[in-house]
């Protein structure tokens, strides 16, 4: 039985498509994405996490002679996605429901595995991954964009991490973990990937509107809570590691600071 998040929900998720299509920011990690990914438009990719379809719809373009599967455990979102497909066209891109951890493909024939935006909210990040690895070919390649968390420098980070983990875990459930980019390169080796290459990928802001940053509405509640937090250290550090403590009253969200994204690819060599 699968577990219900927000991305079970038709109208959320016909929301989330709506406003990713809006999101400059993410529309500009996943361009910079496909630059390293180098595609000769033959390949065989799976999604990982491929929600309404916004990252195949991006690279179909490249993939005229490939093939595209996009997996994904919500039916709410797949459905968006199909309905993409049937406006716009695909015929080699398909949809499966299914779970990162247990993949509904067969071992050692895909040449790519990407999952973008996806992969803090699996269950099981190192089980997904090992899954990933089985479906690719030797020499395949796998390649993950994530927003990462600061690393774990102190005792101070941590509980900033925590306080973080915790605002968006009211939305998302127990599962949400964004992990600093030493862990996500520490996972894919962990599930066999070898090469492994991270390209941090910073973004920050002025003033900008919460709806314009990536799950701005959290970040600015996160910031919120921060605020409130009995420790000054805890306060200062979360306006130096992320965003600026907003003021009490403001007409309209807004968000200073900064945020990273982590775009880390691996090899699946021979075994
Ligand atoms: C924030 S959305 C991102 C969707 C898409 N990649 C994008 O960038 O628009 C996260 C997606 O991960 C999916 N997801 C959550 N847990 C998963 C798992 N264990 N395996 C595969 N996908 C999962 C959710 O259903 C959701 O569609």
């Amino acid at each position: 039985m699968s577990r219900r998040t927000p991305f079970h929900d038709h109208n959320h998720a016909r929301d989330f498509d709506r406003r990713m299509g809006q999101s400059n920011s993410r529309t500009a990690l996943i361009e910079e994405m496909i630059r390293h990914l180098k595609l000769r438009g033959t390949e065989k990719v799976l999604d990982m996490g491929a929600g309404t379809g916004r990252v195949a719809r991006a690279l179909l373009p490249d993939l005229p002679r490939g093939v595209l599967v996009g997996v994904d455990p919500a039916p709410a979102m797949l459905h968006v996605a199909g309905e993409h497909k049937t406006e716009e066209g695909g015929r080699n891109f398909f949809l499966v429901c299914g779970r990162g951890e247990n993949l509904p493909l067969k071992t050692g024939t895909l040449d790519l595995v990407v999952s973008v935006f996806s992969l803090h909210h699996f269950k099981r990040k190192g089980a997904a991954l090992k899954e990933a690895r089985r479906v690719l070919r030797t020499g395949g390649k796998i390649m993950i964009l994530d927003p990462v968390v600061r690393e774990p420098s102190d005792a101070v980070e941590t509980e900033v991490t925590q306080l973080v983990q915790n605002v968006f875990r009211r939305t998302h459930g127990p599962e949400f973990c964004m992990l600093p980019l030493s862990e996500l390169r520490q996972i894919l080796f962990m599930a066999g990937f070898v090469e492994i290459t991270t390209w941090p990928q910073p973004l920050v802001f002025y003033g900008d509107s919460a709806d314009k940053v990536p799950m701005g509405k959290h970040w600015y509640e996160a910031a919120q809570t921060a605020g409130a937090h009995r420790s000054a250290e805890v306060r200062a550090r979360f306006a130096q590691s992320y965003f600026q403590i907003p003021p009490e009253e403001e007409p309209e969200p807004t968000l200073t600071g900064s945020l990273t994204f982590g775009l880390v690819s691996g090899c699946k060599g021979g075994d």
